[in-house]
């Protein structure tokens, strides 16, 4: 084990410096905190450990080829064909090799992953997967058991110090390297912009979701931490790549909630309100297809009216012990699925774009690492692969706990007192009007389907709320914003996630990633703005 148990969890007072401190309490930011230890730490959560995190949500579960007949091999094919020509094959494979030695990991520290009756792991299948390889807790608990138990392993781990209710607004810079965080209590809403020194920050601040009107990602998930590495110079890659869940459950809900896509695995069939499968004629694997593909079918049905419905009647036996996440997000909905059709809408689920890394978590910034779905690390390309992205979160975040094992000093940089901070009011975010109305802009011009005209509203809407901003945490969130429309303007095809209806095919000359900073993002905002693209 990893952990140390102690009577009682004891936060630690800081000593003025932190060798460490990682920005975000959900899966990367746990799990590189505990495999750092016993070397001290300082996790930073907006909200309790383990709440407000997209991994808690997750519901299906970790892809790694521990099955009888799968290879790292086929998990490195199925990703790399479901990524749509651009991911980086020697990112996914390594992640695929290192996949086992993690599941490990979380057994070790208490997660209670299925196992048939010899006790070896049960393993299921998910759509482009093409052997059995999902890791599962209780049908599809995945998420929720792998925080709670990695949430108790921190708790017991006494040289991890959490602040909980500290908002991050900006990095620390100076000489040319990131020396600390500045962070709000209460939420976000302390008076006072507490400066944290640190020899390295780890951002885990998760993905972009909740920049759409219907998403499946907790509130959090702005992508404050991404645009707030962006403001510091750091390197983005793939920012146009947002991906869709086809299955967000069409009731109204803000955040939406999710119908697994182990549903369609196990058998559930789409289907319009003429009662048409529609999926049938739009994609040889039907209900199988890339998640991409599904998603823009159910679009289409959604948008031209008829709507669209996932019909599980005949596919799950006892739904309530197959899929109780799922059961109990109908029923508190009035629907009963064994008996009726789930209404159904793609929604924003999972961010490709994010900070670049490298192969151990390193950004373009000394002294900044990044782990989890606010990083782009290669390994998905133009549509992630499902249940590859718990998998990236856990290697990552171990393989930056291995590095700054050895790199970490125990000393401050000569440095740390020069960085500079700037205060800025705050206000609520999610009550903002101009929250509203950036998610107002989002969905219809940088959604499912895009187009240069909508695109290029967008982007002007988005440079005027930046104009307008009202907090620091606000700049974040607008600055990731506009760097997904400037890199999905700039992408004059369509591949994986990123769909333009105004350029259908893909294009042998786009076949690769993009990488920007906010500076040259912000250099080509007039061309894009003014060329016909
Ligand atoms: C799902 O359960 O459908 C989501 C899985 C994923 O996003 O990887």
């Amino acid at each position: 084990m990893a952990t140390t148990a102690v009577a009682a969890y004891q936060p630690k007072p800081s000593k003025g410096f932190d060798d460490v401190i990682i920005i975000g309490g959900g899966l990367a930011g746990l799990f590189c905190a505990l495999k750092l230890a016993p070397r001290a730490v300082t996790v930073l959560a907006a909200a309790p450990i383990g709440r407000g995190a997209s991994s808690a949500w997750a519901q299906a579960g970790i892809a790694a080829a521990v099955g009888p007949g799968d290879t790292v091999d086929k998990h490195v094919t199925d990703t790399i064909i479901a990524g749509d020509g651009i991911v980086d094959e020697d990112v996914i494979r390594m992640m695929a090799t290192e996949a086992s030695a993690r599941i490990h990991d979380l057994l070790e520290f208490g997660v209670p992953f299925d196992r048939d009756l010899a006790g070896k792991l049960s393993v299921s299948r998910e759509a482009a997967h093409s052997e059995s390889r999902i890791v599962r807790v209780r049908g599809d608990m995945a998420g929720r058991a792998i925080m709670e138990a990695l949430v108790a392993a921190v708790r017991k781990t006494p040289s991890i110090r959490v602040l909980e209710g500290y908002v991050a607004e900006e990095l620390i810079t100076g000489n040319g390297r990131v020396t600390g965080v500045a962070a709000r209590d209460k939420a976000g809403s302390g008076e006072d912009l507490h400066r944290l020194n640190a020899s390295h920050v780890v951002m885990a601040t998760g993905g972009v979701g909740h920049l759409y009107e219907v998403t499946t990602n907790p509130t959090e998930a702005r992508g404050g931490g991404i645009g707030m590495a962006a403001r510091a110079g750091a390197r983005l890659a793939d920012m146009e790549f947002v991906q869709f869940h086809p299955t967000a459950i069409n009731v109204g809900k803000d955040p939406a909630p999710l119908a697994t896509e182990a549903l369609r695995g196990h058998g559930a069939t789409l289907h319009n309100s003429a009662g048409e499968r529609f999926m049938l004629g739009l994609h040889k694997d039907a209900e199988l297809a890339p998640r991409d593909v599904v998603a823009r079918g159910i679009f289409a049905e959604v948008k031209a009216g008829r709507g669209a419905f996932l019909d599980c009647r005949a596919a799950v036996h006892d739904f309530a012990d197959e899929f109780p996440t799922v059961f109990g997000y109908c029923t508190e909905a009035g629907i009963d699925p064994a008996k009726e059709m789930i209404p159904v809408v793609p929604a924003a689920h999972y961010f490709m774009g994010g900070i670049w890394t490298d192969a151990d978590g390193r950004s373009s910034l000394p002294g900044f690492w990044a782990c989890g779905e606010c990083t782009s690390t290669g390994a998905h390309g133009a549509n992630r692969l499902a249940s590859n992205s718990l998998l990236e979160a856990v290697v990552f975040a171990a393989r930056i706990a291995l590095r700054l094992g050895s790199e970490m000093t125990g000393s401050a940089p000569a440095n740390w007192q020069e960085g500079s901070v700037s205060s800025a009011s705050h206000l609520a975010e999610n009550d903002h009007p101009n929250m509203a109305a950036l998610r107002r802009t989002m969905s219809p011009n940088l959604g499912v389907l895009r187009d240069g005209d909508g695109m290029r509203d967008a982007l002007r809407t988005i440079l005027d709320l930046a104009r307008n901003s009202h907090s620091a945490r606000f700049d974040n969130v607008i600055t990731t914003a506009k760097l997904i429309a400037v890199a999905a303007l700039n992408r004059l095809e369509s591949r994986g996630g990123h769909f333009r209806t105004d350029f259908p095919e893909e294009s042998p000359d786009w076949k690769r990633r993009t990488l920007l900073t906010l500076e040259q993002a912000n250099a080509i905002v007039p061309d894009l703005l003014e060329t016909d693209r």
